[in-house]
């Protein structure tokens, strides 16, 4: 069905595997229509509550195809929304989880940063390399990276080529959890089985509180969590949430 990626569902978790080997999983556009068609699949399919995004033991992406954009332009970048279709992912409303091993570089840093959590193998390195191609990065890299490490260490990733091990990621707060390489897949789709048995409503809209955080100020930001909250005591989910809890037994959730 797909030339770049390999699909499947693992339980209630949709998995979305970059493939393409040779070139490091380098994200180019076909690549990427992909991955977007994919997994907008996932979040219209109610089989499915949580979705993984991932690579191989050596590269989850080594960046965006540089041999793709070597010859561009302003205009042809622009028309061809080289990078604005990387925003469908911004409208998944299921939690999406990158399991990260090797290579997460430019851009394949940058769409791990921008999926909502991030399992890393041991292996995996972060890095915003693109000073040494003459550029900056151009999704997200200095703005999500610095929300997440902080502006001195962003600073060194982007202006001097840092790179992060998968240690170092997870105590700056960049990364969730750090496995053996043989796992980390594994224990990355065992996190999303168990996100995707809670209540699926509620879920998507405690990913849009926290995503929230960065785009409104505090206020704002607070009163949007406000109104999402009281709107989830419209659903079923939540009479039957707590009366399991008053009647000390499990819920049976049914996202409506
Ligand atoms: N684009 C296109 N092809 C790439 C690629 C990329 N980002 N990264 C690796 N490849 C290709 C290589 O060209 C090579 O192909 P050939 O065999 O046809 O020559 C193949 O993948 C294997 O790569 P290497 O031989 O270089 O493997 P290595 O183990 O020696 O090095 C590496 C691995 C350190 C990741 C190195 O490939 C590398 O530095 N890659 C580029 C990383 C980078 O600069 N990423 C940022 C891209 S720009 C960006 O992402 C902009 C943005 O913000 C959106």
């Amino acid at each position: 069905m797909y030339d770049n990626i390999i699909t499947r569902v693992e339980g209630r978790v949709g998995v979305a595997q970059l493939n393409r080997p040779k070139a490091l999983n380098a994200l180019n556009r076909e690549l990427m229509t992909e991955l977007m068609t994919a997994l907008e699949a996932f979040d219209a399919d109610p089989a499915v509550g949580c979705m993984v995004v991932t690579g191989s033991a050596r590269a989850f992406a080594a960046g965006a195809d540089i041999k793709e954009m070597a010859d561009a332009t302003p205009a042809r970048m622009m028309t061809g929304s080289f990078i604005d279709l990387w925003d469908r992912l911004q409208r998944i409303g299921k939690p999406v989880i990158a399991a990260v091993s090797g290579f997460a570089l430019g851009g394949g840093c940058e769409l791990a940063m921008a999926c909502d959590m991030i399992v890393a193998s041991e292996t995996a390195q972060f890095g915003q390399p693109e000073i040494n191609l003459g550029v900056i990065p151009g999704a997200g890299g200095t703005q999500r990276m610095t929300l997440a490490v902080g502006k001195a260490l962003a600073m060194e990733m982007v202006l001097n080529g840092r790179y992060l091990s998968a240690d170092e990621a997870q105590r700056y707060g960049l990364v969730n959890r750090v496995y053996p390489v043989e796992v980390y897949l594994e224990e990355a789709v065992r996190l999303a089985n168990e996100i995707a048995a809670r209540a699926p409503v509620a879920l998507r809209l405690a990913k849009e509180a926290i995503n929230a955080t960065f785009e409104m100020p505090l206020r704002a930001g607070l009163d949007h969590e406000r109104r999402l909250f009281y709107l989830l005591f419209s659903t079923d989910d939540q009479k039957e949430g707590m009366d399991a809890f008053i009647n000390k037994r499990p819920a049976q959730w049914k996202g409506q």
